[in-house]
């Protein structure tokens, strides 16, 4: 019960990977969970079904994290429904692979703004009170991409998840003062149904085969990382972003 009655939010969270795991997770360990997804059906049967599974309450809404509408809708919406907001999860993200000399205007706009705008968006949404109550947690799911070279062909998803880590120290810095944490989790490889429409299978065997570990992580492992950063065990770790690769990348 590392996060007793705590509110969390968390984005892209009626998938099949990360974000679904990190709710879950967020919800036997005490919470209760507000999963966003921009698939509004999904969003319903994976709230209904933590709140089956976990005893906690969960509440599913549509929110496209690109949409400063929504996320301001799902803002007060929270705060109708539980009084508060104590964690963030920036879970949503996505990649188009294209070679920059080939890459469309949409495709950069589309991978900058889901990853990266998004994320800014959600957190000036959930600030405002968390300063009030001078309490909160963000983690920002980033990637290895964001440190190392990409795959050929997501410069654009490279940079954003770099945009995140940077973030993440401003935001860190700007709200040290308030008692917020903010941090981010860089996972490696974490293979769900979907990568395949993404990578070509050749590119997810190269990447599996280059983690030290010599397996792939799982949604579990990046949502206990996460646990444990928007937890009160973690009192001091801000501005940070943990590695969660199998050693795929180390500093
Ligand atoms: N899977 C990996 O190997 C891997 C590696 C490094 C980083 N990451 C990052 O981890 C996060 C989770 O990835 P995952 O692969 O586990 O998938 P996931 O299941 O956690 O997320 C997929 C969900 O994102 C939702 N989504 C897409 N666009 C959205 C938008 N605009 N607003 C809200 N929701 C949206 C989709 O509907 C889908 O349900 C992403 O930020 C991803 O970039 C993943």
């Amino acid at each position: 019960m590392r996060v007793k009655d705590r509110v969390a939010i968390v984005t892209a969270a009626a998938g099949a990977g990360i974000g679904q795991a990190i709710a879950r997770t967020l919800a036997q360990e005490g919470a209760n969970v507000v999963v966003t997804d921009v698939h509004p059906r999904r969003c319903i049967e994976v709230a209904g079904d933590i709140s089956k599974t976990t005893g906690r309450e969960a509440l599913g809404l549509q929110v496209d994290v690109t949409n400063h509408q929504q996320v301001d809708d799902m803002v007060k919406q929270v705060i109708a429904r539980f009084g508060r907001i104590d964690i963030l999860v920036n879970n949503a993200g996505i990649n188009k692979l294209a070679p920059v000399w080939e890459m469309d205007d949409e495709t950069w706009d589309l991978v900058i703004n889901v990853n990266l705008k998004g994320t800014f968006m959600c957190t000036r949404a959930v600030l405002p009170g968390m300063i009030k109550q001078r309490s909160g947690r963000i983690v920002s799911i980033s990637s290895v991409a964001g440190l190392a070279p990409e795959e050929e062909g997501g410069t654009h998803y490279s940079a954003a998840k770099a945009g995140i880590l940077g973030f993440t120290r401003g935001v860190a810095n700007e709200v040290a003062k308030y008692d917020i944490l903010v941090n981010a989790v860089a996972p490696g490889f974490v293979p769900n149904p979907f990568l395949a429409r993404i990578y070509p299978a050749e590119a997810l065997k190269k990447l599996e085969e280059s983690v030290p570990l010599k397996r792939a992580q799982t949604p579990q492992d990046i949502a206990t990382a996460t646990l444990w950063l928007v937890s009160d065990e973690n009192q001091s770790v801000t501005g940070q972003c943990l590695c969660v690769s199998g050693g795929m990348f180390m500093h």
